[in-house]
């Protein structure tokens, strides 16, 4: 049986999937750098039944790909900034195959650029296997299957969580660093961080505040639609006035390399995790225009977000573990279709009559 490795095996990301891989009944390893926390995830997986997962400590999981040359590979250690490309190209010259759940623009742009070199050493890459990018993107690939590319596509990530890892503010630390980003006229352009202030309409008549930010939602959304001119928008960060006025002030000092190292250091020093969204409905928006006018808008609406990305993770890997992929380099729309995210639990709603009241 493949074996698949879980790569941050003790954060919460990581525990979930891999209690969702045991439940599939997959074998799997817990990689992480901290024994003792290793030791507590591997008998937490225990205690859902069968035997103790294997453990590897290890402070280089590049390297130890590398020599150990596994079949799968679930990457849930961000800022995946910092991490994607490296052990995805490890992953390429192992000829092992690879996941993750990032979310920032820069690495998943950046994963497509293995896509030959994956082909060729016939390893699957997948990047954004969460709710973040697949939410999103999914609704992307319904409004426009059929359809010749809209001028203009929207989207809107708006999940509730029930509480986040020290990573996730690692993570946002290094998405605000790279400043606002959307794409004009089939240019990537920058923005003002924060710039885009929405009313995202949700299908009961309410609206949800969403401002833009530079996720991997937003090269995902150019790759399912063509469009010329994309946002991507979240409810995740402060969308207030006050804090608007403030985001592209901060983005200005975490772009100063030695005080963005500071502060990702300090965050996982003192393990210090950001502000939560509790709720019992995790929401997508898409919005796609086509020239005259024509406009089709898309919901999805699932549970908990990290339930929801552990299930997605979950199936991805235990696709490709199956043989059940193709080689290259992906997002999990783009590999698996809009059915992964009902797969996973989600449901998608689409309405071709309403207009996107931006
Ligand atoms: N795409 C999505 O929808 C989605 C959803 C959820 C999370 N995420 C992303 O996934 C990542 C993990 O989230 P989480 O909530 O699971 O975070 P978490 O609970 O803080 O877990 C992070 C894991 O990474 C490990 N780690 C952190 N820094 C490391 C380093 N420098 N070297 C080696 N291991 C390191 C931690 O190990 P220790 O135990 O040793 O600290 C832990 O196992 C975050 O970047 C988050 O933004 C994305």
């Amino acid at each position: 049986m493949a074996e698949i490795w879980i790569v941050g095996a003790t954060g919460r990301a990581g525990q979930s999937i891999s209690a969702e891989l045991r439940a599939g009944g997959h074998q799997i390893v817990l990689v992480g750098r901290n024994a003792q926390r290793l030791t507590e995830a591997a008998a937490a997986i225990e205690a859902l039944g069968g035997p103790t997962p294997r453990t590897l400590v290890t402070d280089d999981p590049v390297a130890q790909i590398a020599t150990d040359r596994p079949d799968v590979v679930v990457n849930t250690v961000g800022p995946f900034g910092t991490t994607t490309v490296p052990t995805a190209r490890a992953c390429v010259t192992a000829g092992s195959h690879y996941v993750d759940l990032a979310n920032e623009f820069q690495p998943v742009r950046s994963l497509s650029e293995l896509d030959s070199a994956a082909r060729a050493a016939g390893s699957t890459l997948v990047t954004g296997a969460g709710f973040g990018v697949l939410a999103t993107e999914a609704l992307v690939y319904e409004l426009c299957a059929g359809r010749p590319s809209p001028t203009r596509v929207r989207v809107a990530a708006m999940p509730v969580v029930d509480g986040l890892g020290p990573a996730v503010l690692a993570s946002v630390i290094d998405a605000a660093a790279t400043g606002g980003l959307i794409y004009r006229n089939g240019r990537l352009e920058r923005t003002r961080l924060g710039a885009h202030p929405q009313h995202t309409p949700l299908p009961d008549g309410t609206t949800r505040a969403t401002v833009a930010v530079p996720t991997g939602e937003l090269e995902a959304a150019l790759r399912a639609s063509g469009a010329g001119t994309i946002i991507a928008t979240s409810s995740e960060v402060p969308t207030g006035r006050a804090a608007r006025a403030a985001l592209p002030i901060i983005g200005a000092v975490l772009r100063v390399d030695a005080l963005r190292r500071t502060a990702i250091r300090l965050v996982d020093r003192w393990r210090l995790t950001p502000p939560s969204t509790p709720g019992e409905t995790s929401w997508a928006y898409a919005c796609a225009e086509w020239d005259g006018g024509e406009t089709h808008q898309a919901w999805l609406q699932t549970g908990e977000g990290y339930g929801f990305t552990s299930r997605v993770a979950a199936t991805v890997a235990a696709r490709i573990a199956d043989g059940d992929a193709r080689a290259g380099a992906f997002t999990p729309a783009a590999l698996f279709g809009a059915d992964l995210a009902r797969s996973a639990g989600a449901t998608i709603t689409i309405d071709s009559t309403a207009k996107d009241p931006r």
